[in-house]
């Protein structure tokens, strides 16, 4: 039997005041709706749906999911029940069960699924929902119980009457039901409610009287399965991630001196005996290996640090490999493309774009390296600079094994320095240089005495 999930995103999300459409807000570095798309493959479905009315959001979906995962706009919204009926034309070969999801609930897992969807089978239901009691239930729809404790209806807040209100088991907005019924009872659902909007929550009180089994699963954590409409319950739900985060990498062996000020992304990878200082926030895509320590103040995007590596403080970190033993900063800007090999250092105030430092090579002081692959056991004398760009294009430097090139030294792209030269400090260097050999191009000294400084027009 085939499965789908049906994702609910095409409501504006005013309340975040926001250009950016509320499901494409970012929850540890990830669009709220990439969580949700991500946690609905806990029910294996052979297609996802989402629902939505806005370009960004399609253009989000289809880069980031391109396999099994399309968009289908709802021109109105005109309700949540309108909004999955929309799906029916893509989803009517459909003949298992069809679990629907609300894009702005970024805290959903595969494991809450994976349970929900046990919960259903094992009671054979035709529909069931995901409730949870909570606190302050205000906004929510009631999940309303007969006196034998049975499910009859979800109540809307606008609604539901004062004595309905004081319910604290609310509809966390996630269904699961046999597709032939879901179709079947939404094509009944009428829009007479306080809201004239079309529910999908009727499909529990108009499921039960068609005469279908519906239950309910309960989940423990009511705060995780909130969905978020402000920028005050966006930034709850960051919080109740990374502390997530923050518990799991201590369980498996990672530690933090000051764990509240470490920030993750939801990729982020951490092996055992990593040691984080204070204050570093770490974007998509790192990788972090093994005996790493990372000191306070830095960031890191897109980034492979390889085992035994050290960061130190106030380094800005994105698109780089580095590798085993290597050290870089404090204060170093390592940018896309840079590639440290094993046991190097990038020091204080080097910034590296698009650039290979060999083995044990060194660029330990105020430099900038653009465009250059340098051999194995270099030194880079402080302030070098190689001069990339001409003004229009960029142009390779490359640096054999074993070069000295000596401080306050440019390198003037293109060019070639071979195996073991050296370049005396201040040297500008225009045109290749021969392997082993020493470059002298400053200008020669002379010790005037006829000069006297200008001095200031009266
Ligand atoms: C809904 C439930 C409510 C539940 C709450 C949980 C209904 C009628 N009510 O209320 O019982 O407690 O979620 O958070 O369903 N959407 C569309 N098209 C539309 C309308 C909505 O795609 O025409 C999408 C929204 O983008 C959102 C989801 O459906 O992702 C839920 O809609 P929303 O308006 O937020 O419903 P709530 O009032 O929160
Ligand atoms: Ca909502």
């Amino acid at each position: 039997m085939s499965t789908a999930v049906i994702v609910l995103a095409a409501g504006k999300g005013t309340r975040m005041k926001s250009n950016t459409p509320k499901v494409l807000h970012k929850v540890a570095r990830r669009a709220m709706l990439g969580h949700v798309i991500d946690a609905g493959q806990g029910a294996h479905p052979d297609k996802t749906v989402v629902v939505i009315s806005n370009t960004d959001v399609e253009n989000y979906v289809t880069e980031t999911f391109p396999n099994n995962t399309v968009c289908i706009q709802q021109t109105e919204q005109l309700g949540t029940a309108h909004a999955v009926l929309a799906a029916y034309e893509e989803l009517k070969d459909i003949d298992g069960d069809i679990l629907i999801l609300c894009g702005d609930v970024p805290l959903l897992n595969a494991h809450t699924i994976e349970q929900f969807m046990t919960s259903h089978h094992s009671q054979n239901n035709a529909v069931t929902f995901m409730s949870v009691f909570t606190e302050d239930p205000t906004g929510l729809g009631r999940v309303l119980r007969d006196q034998n404790d049975e499910v009859c209806a979800i109540v809307e807040h606008k609604d539901a009457t004062e004595e309905e209100r004081k319910i604290d088991e609310i509809n966390t907005g996630i269904y699961i039901a046999r597709a032939n019924v879901l179709w079947d009872i939404l094509n009944q659902v009428e829009n007479n409610n306080a809201q004239g909007e079309y529910y999908i929550t009727d499909l529990i009180s108009l499921g039960l009287k068609a005469g279908h089994l519906v239950g309910t699963y309960t989940a423990e954590d009511a705060e995780a399965l909130s969905g978020v409409n402000s920028r005050l319950q966006l930034a709850c739900m960051e919080d109740m991630y990374q502390n997530a985060k923050r518990e799991y990498y201590m369980d498996n062996g990672v530690t933090f001196i000051d764990p509240q000020s470490v920030y993750f992304a939801f990729d982020t990878n951490i092996a055992q005996d990593v040691e984080v200082g204070p204050n570093v926030q770490i974007d998509s895509g790192v990788i972090i290996e093994s005996g790493v320590y990372i000191e306070g103040n830095c960031y890191l995007k897109d980034t492979t640090v390889q085992t035994g590596a050290v960061i130190k403080s106030f380094s800005h970190i994105d698109g780089a490999n580095i590798g085993k033993g290597a050290s870089v900063g404090p204060h170093a800007r390592l940018r896309p493309g840079a590639n440290l090999k094993t046991s190097s250092k990038v020091g204080s105030f080097v910034e590296v774009k698009n650039s290979t430092l060999g083995e044990k090579s060194s660029a330990g002081h105020l430099s900038y390296i653009g465009d250059a692959t340098i051999g194995n056991a270099v030194n880079i004398g402080a302030g070098t600079v190689v001069a990339n760009y001409d003004g229009a294009n960029k142009h390779k430097t490359n640096i054999g094994d074993n070069v000295f090139i000596g401080s306050g030294t440019t390198l003037v792209a293109p060019v070639n320095i071979g195996a073991g030269a050296t370049t005396a400090a201040n040297s500008i260097i225009t045109k290749d240089v021969a392997a082993g050999t020493l470059v002298l191009s400053k200008v020669i000294r002379q010790d005037r005495t006829d000069f006297t400084r200008p001095t200031k027009n009266k």
